[in-house]
Formats: C-alpha cells, sequence, structure tokens
C-alpha cells in the first residue's frame, strides 16, 4: 500500500553524507510506489521553541517560520525519516530543533507511525550514532502512536562525497524500498 513518506534532511552542508544517504532512502520509497516528499532544513528560518506552551491549547506554533510549515507537513505523513549529520555524538542543533517545534503536533491526531535515521558521522564506531538514536527515542516516547522502525550508520564519513561506496548507502535504499 502507497505510504506519505516525508523525508527531512537537517544538514546545511550541500551534497553532504547524511543528504545522501536521505536522497538513497528516497530513491527506494519512490521506486516502491510511495508518495514522497523531501525537505531539507538549509536556507529555512527555523526559530527555537520558546517553551510557552500556548500550541498545546492551539495546536499551532506562535512562531511564523518554515518549522510551523514543515511540523504541518509532519502531522499528515505517515512516515517520517530524518537525516542528520552527527554533532558531538548528538543529533545536528537543527534537527533537535525541529522536533522541539513540533510540539504543536503533540495534542493532535497525527499520521506518523513509522520513524527512521540516517546518520552520518566521521567516526568507525558505530556507537557514535547511540546518542542521536536515544534523543529520537525520546520524542518518539511522546508520541506513543510511533515507533522508531529503523537506523542506518554511516560510518567513517567526514568530507561531502566520503559517502560514495559507503554500504549504508544500499541500506538506506532497501529500507527506502520496503516501508
Ligand atoms: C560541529 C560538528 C561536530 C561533529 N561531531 C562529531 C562527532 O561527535 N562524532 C563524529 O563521528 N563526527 C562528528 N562530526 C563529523 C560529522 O558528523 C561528519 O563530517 C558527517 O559526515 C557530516 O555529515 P553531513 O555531510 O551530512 O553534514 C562533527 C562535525 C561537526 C561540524
Amino acid at each position: 500500500m502507497s505510504k506519505e513518506v516525508l523525508v527531512i534532511s537537517t544538514s546545511l552542508r550541500k551534497d553532504g553524507n547524511s543528504e545522501t544517504l536521505a536522497n538513497e532512502f528516497v530513491k527506494g520509497a519512490k521506486e516502491a510506489g510511495h508518495k514522497v516528499e523531501t525537505v531539507s532544513l538549509r536556507n529555512r528560518t527555523i526559530g527555537f521553541c520558546k517553551g510557552c506552551l500556548v500550541c498545546q491549547k492551539t495546536k499551532r506554533c506562535v512562531i511564523h517560520d518554515d518549522a510551523e510549515v514543515i511540523a504541518q507537513k509532519m502531522l499528515s505523513a505517515e512516515v517520517i525519516a530524518f537525516a542528520t549529520p552527527i554533532y558531538y555524538y548528538e543529533m545536528s542543533g537543527q534537527m533537535k530543533t525541529m522536533l522541539d517545534r513540533a510540539n504543536p503536533l503533540y495534542p493532535t491526531d497525527y499520521a506518523f507511525r513509522d520513524i527512521y535515521l540516517l546518520a552520518a558521522a566521521a567516526e568507525e564506531e558505530e556507537s557514535a550514532m547511540d546518542g542521536a538514536i536515544k534523543g529520537l527515542q525520546g520524542w518518539i516516547d511522546c508520541f506513543e502512536k510511533a515507533r522508531l522502525k529503523g537506523v542506518v550508520r554511516s560510518n567513517s564519513v567526514t568530507d561531502v562525497g566520503d559517502i560514495k561506496g559507503n554500504s549504508a548507502l544500499q541500506e538506506a535504499y532497501q529500507l527506502g524500498k520496503t516501508l
């Protein structure tokens, strides 16, 4: 069955490693017949959550910027994949800010169920991604109808293009194909 898939690429580096992972995931998902939309956080205006919690009553954010629009896309997606570079053993700050800004979705009848993480890190140890997984899991735990369905780790990639030939690309493609 065709699903609505939203891929959020959070690296601000053009053609970077996590974005390349995201592209492979998208390719697989499209080939499998899913309706896929990709959003990059590059060149977007995304303010920090102010913590006012007005959104818990209104289901809308008081900040009217690109994160508000992206959160609305998250609301109707059945599958969401986040692609992130690992920064200091965590998800990128821009990804964390986007998760915070998705707080208006908490009181809604959101459609997303399956969440994926596609991560790129310079280090070769797979544990470099553990903090990002834990962080995303914390967000998912608050959205009880959702679950972390899959993770792709691309290690030993530092510069743009390093991911070429990395087995994680095939993994991301296969994951997209089997949503
Ligand atoms: C601020 C910053 C912090 C980073 N911290 C880590 C880290 O803790 N562990 C690691 O393996 N790589 C770290 N890296 C390297 C990136 O994860 C790596 O270059 C990755 O391929 C970038 O993905 P991108 O091309 O999608 O932006 C860091 C890079 C930056 C800019």
